[in-house]
């Protein structure tokens, strides 16, 4: 009905406190476990047993069933070697199966499991880190490190979806964090997403199919509710949809801008959030001949920008910034940018 296939994630080893919380008998200690509340990566991860095994065979079979995707994504990013460096049952393992160490376990995990998702006629999908032991032919990779693993996967005959997180992490900042709401860290904004180019250069034209596309990673650690979700996508979905159609034209960047700009009347009509970040101000102090200034620059029109020095909410009817500001003390400078009378960005 929408032309869309959703490709279900499903994490391990690692990324599974949730599951360990529920079933501690999976883990290489004792637990009890708590899901985690904060952002991190954590120690307690699956340990290679046969009944983790076993519940992760009977996740996927309803998974499978659920989503008619042909791969299935089963994570393997981010997995500390803490527990199973510590734990009896992985060490025999280790032993029994002649692995190197606990990254060979890692392999092992990874490719237990994909010969059970290519059982079931699905192909695997997963992050940079299922590279690592080589790879069934049919499993692709999702290239989040940066774009090795995609270079690495194209040139073995694998397919890649490129996800860096330096253009493609929508949870990181897209503009100045004084004028943006709280995000994971990052600055990405909608010129550097429309900049991205997916095709690593050192890739020939036939390892270059092996490049499916492009995808744009949301994570919500610091997420509250889906306003904010569309705050964090909108506009850089529009500037990742040309670079993944193949219409993107970094040189013109600006005209794209203008295209996106007359995007949000439609995404106002639709009542989705967005963030107006392109319009923001910034702020920067500069040496003056008596001392310092404030400068403030807006990427679009300048005589846009209005301004307050006394910590009021500057309006259309605020003075108009012409030139960098005398500071001789302490002071509050509230800026804005507007056009045809509108307040468009963040004070
Ligand atoms: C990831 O961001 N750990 C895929
Ligand atoms: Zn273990």
């Amino acid at each position: 009905e929408r032309h869309i296939t959703v490709v279900p994630e499903i994490e391990m080893p690692g990324h599974a406190l949730a599951a360990l919380s529920a079933y501690p008998e999976l883990a290489c200690t004792e637990g009890p476990f708590e899901p985690a509340t904060k952002w991190g990566v954590f120690d307690d991860v699956f340990c290679p047993k046969e009944e983790t095994f076993t519940f992760l065979e009977n996740v996927l079979d309803e998974v499978i069933q659920l989503f008619p995707s042909q791969y299935i994504h089963i994570g393997g990013d981010e997995c500390p070697k803490t527990r199973w460096k510590e734990c009896a049952h992985c060490q025999e393992l280790i032993r029994k199966n002649n692995l190197k160490d606990e990254h060979g376990l890692q392999s092992y995990f990874i490719q237990r499991i994909e010969k059970y998702v290519n059982k079931k006629g699905r192909k695997i999908i997963g992050w940079d880190e299922i590279l690592e032991g080589g790879l069934a032919p049919n499993a692709a990779v999702m290239s989040w490190t940066g774009i090795k693993g995609g270079v690495e996967a194209a040139k073995t005959g694998h397919f890649a979806v490129m996800t860096p997180g330096s253009y493609c992490y929508f949870d990181h900042y897209q503009g100045d964090p004084q004028s943006e709401p709280n995000a994971f860290g990052g600055f990405t904004p909608l010129d550097k997403v429309y900049s991205y180019d997916p095709v690593p250069s050192e890739l020939n034209e036939k390892q270059a199919k092996y490049i499916l596309g492009v995808q744009a990673n949301l994570w919500t650690e610091y997420i509250e509710d889906f306003k904010h979700v569309q705050y964090m996508i909108f506009p850089r979905l529009m500037a990742l949809s040309e670079v993944a159609w193949g219409t993107s034209d970094p040189k013109n960047y600006k005209e794209f801008e203008n295209r996106v700009v007359q995007h949000f009347n439609i995404l106002d009509q639709m009542s989705i959030n967005y963030a107006k970040s392109i319009y923001n101000i910034s702020g920067n102090v500069i040496p003056n001949t008596n001392g310092i200034a404030y400068e403030l620059s807006t990427s679009q029109n300048p005589t846009g920008i209005r301004y307050t020095l006394e910590g009021s909410e500057p309006t259309f009817n605020s003075p108009v910034y012409q030139k960098p500001i005398p500071v001789s003390g302490s002071s509050a400078i509230k800026s804005a940018y507007f056009e045809n009378g509108q307040l468009k960005s963040a004070i």
